[in-house]
């Protein structure tokens, strides 16, 4: 953390809850001409500039980012760190996609060093993008996971993730066995939840890649350590569903497969959910468990539209991120803009306004972390991003008939992307600069 004290000046957005509709201004706090005391890495003080800088000691340095919004750093949910050589591979549907590209991939990251570049190009994409909290999937090979949190920790980023668990199914250079997936995962564990600003979490792939000792055994760290988060796909193509059937016959449905397992629960997330039946909407509502929408990567792979409203009706959480590589951009303003669209495809209304909070607080609440990123609030992380919605031509044309804050917020969503993002901050620290 960066411990010298500093103002940012700018025009801050935060939110305290999801945004109803367009006129819903209870759900967030807008100040024109804001301010925000960084102090030891977090938010010492949030208000008007006049009274920030009243607080603050004589000769505090003061970072002028008008006219550009500061927001509470982007979260993205879902993230692949082995597969930043697989985005944008030509490739027919999910399982071939898997079989052709990711998985050659990933086998690189049995070399630490390999691990090590790749992870500095990952996060140099996240910050340039204004992510500053992710949580990845990183290969079967723990010293990719020490590659990931050790950048991580340089860079003063909350981060989480783990080793993917995959003992079948997968070329056997990638694969574990259920014993080793829960050695390593332990020892990964232990090493690095909690340390820094680390959370470890268990990441058995999918159930095509786990054998039912695999999950078990998943199901089994999950109990000694109930505080990690655990990730996994599901419902995402039509084959991955019928032959994860085949491989269990005696579930219920998909989820069932994870149910039995005792996977599910407030700390899991899954991602796609885009083809659930009714059962299965009963059990992520009565357990917690958090439907990830990955837009860029559902349109990408040809997987389906993801139902939100359908979701949210039945009461199950929701989050959104950007599944790169099966995703096609690490920005979550682009990933915005797409889920817009699956949204549009099916008739739901997205709001601007509830977008950003989907993308803060929203995602923030989604990982239970909401007491500590994703807001403004005093006493929080200092994880911020800076956006300019006039960074390019066509966005400052636009701009000049922009009317509202509402409209400024749609036409970054629509049309920004890391261009747009001035500066990240993680810890209090600008990261960009
Ligand atoms: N299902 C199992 N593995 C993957 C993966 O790497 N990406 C996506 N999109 N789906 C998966
Ligand atoms: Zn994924």
């Amino acid at each position: 953390a960066d411990m010298t004290p500093k103002i940012l000046r700018g025009r801050l957005l935060s939110f305290s809850t999801a945004p109803k509709g367009p006129d819903d201004t209870d759900a967030y706090s807008y100040i024109e001409d804001g301010a925000l005391l960084l102090r030891g890495g977090k938010i010492a003080a949030c208000g008007e500039f006049a009274d920030v800088a009243a607080t603050a000691d004589e000769g505090t340095a003061i970072i002028d980012h008008r006219p550009h919004l500061i927001l509470p750093g982007f979260i993205d949910t879902h993230i692949h760190f082995p597969q930043a050589q697989v985005i944008a591979s030509w490739a027919d549907q999910l399982l071939d996609w898997l079989n052709d590209y990711t998985f050659p991939a990933e086998m690189k990251f049995a070399d630490k060093a390999h691990g090590e570049r790749i992870a500095k190009a990952f996060y140099d994409a996240l910050v340039a993008h204004g992510t500053t909290t992710a949580s990845a999937y990183c290969s079967s090979h723990p010293a990719s996971v020490d590659a990931y949190f050790e950048e991580a920790e340089r860079r003063g980023m909350l981060m989480l993730g783990g080793k993917t668990m995959m003992d079948r199914n997968a070329p056997a250079d990638l694969c574990d066995t259920a014993q080793s997936a829960y050695d390593d995962s332990k020892a990964l564990l232990k090493k690095w939840n909690g340390r820094g600003r680390a959370h470890y979490v268990v990441t058995p792939r999918f159930a095509i890649t786990s054998t039912p000792g695999q999950l078990e055994a998943a199901g089994t760290l999950l109990r000694e350590y109930p505080d990690c988060h655990l990730q996994t796909h599901i419902n995402e193509n039509h084959n991955e569903i019928a032959y994860t059937l085949e491989l269990y016959p005696e579930a219920a449905d998909y989820l069932g497969v994870y149910e039995g397992f005792g996977l599910l629960g407030r700390k899991t997330l899954l991602g796609h959910c885009i083809h659930m039946n009714d059962r299965e909407l009963g059990v992520m509502r009565e357990t917690g468990s958090v439907a990830v929408f990955c837009p860029t990567s559902n349109l990408f792979l040809g997987s389906g539209l993801f139902n939100k409203a359908g979701l949210e009706q039945a009461g199950v959480r929701t989050a959104i991120a950007t599944d790169v590589g099966g995703g096609t951009n690490y920005s979550m303003l682009r990933t915005l803009d797409e889920g817009y669209k699956v949204l549009q495809l099916q008739r739901q209304r997205l709001h601007p306004l509830a977008c950003f909070h989907w993308i803060t607080l929203g995602n923030a609440e989604a990982l239970s972390l909401q007491d500590r990123i994703g807001t403004l609030e005093p006493g929080t992380d200092a994880d911020l991003v800076v956006l300019d919605a006039r960074a390019t031509q066509t966005m400052a044309l636009r701009m000049e008939t922009a009317e509202s804050l509402s409209e400024e917020l749609f036409v970054l969503q629509t049309l920004g992307d890391d261009r747009a993002v001035v500066e990240t901050y993680a810890a209090g620290k600008a990261l960009k600069s």
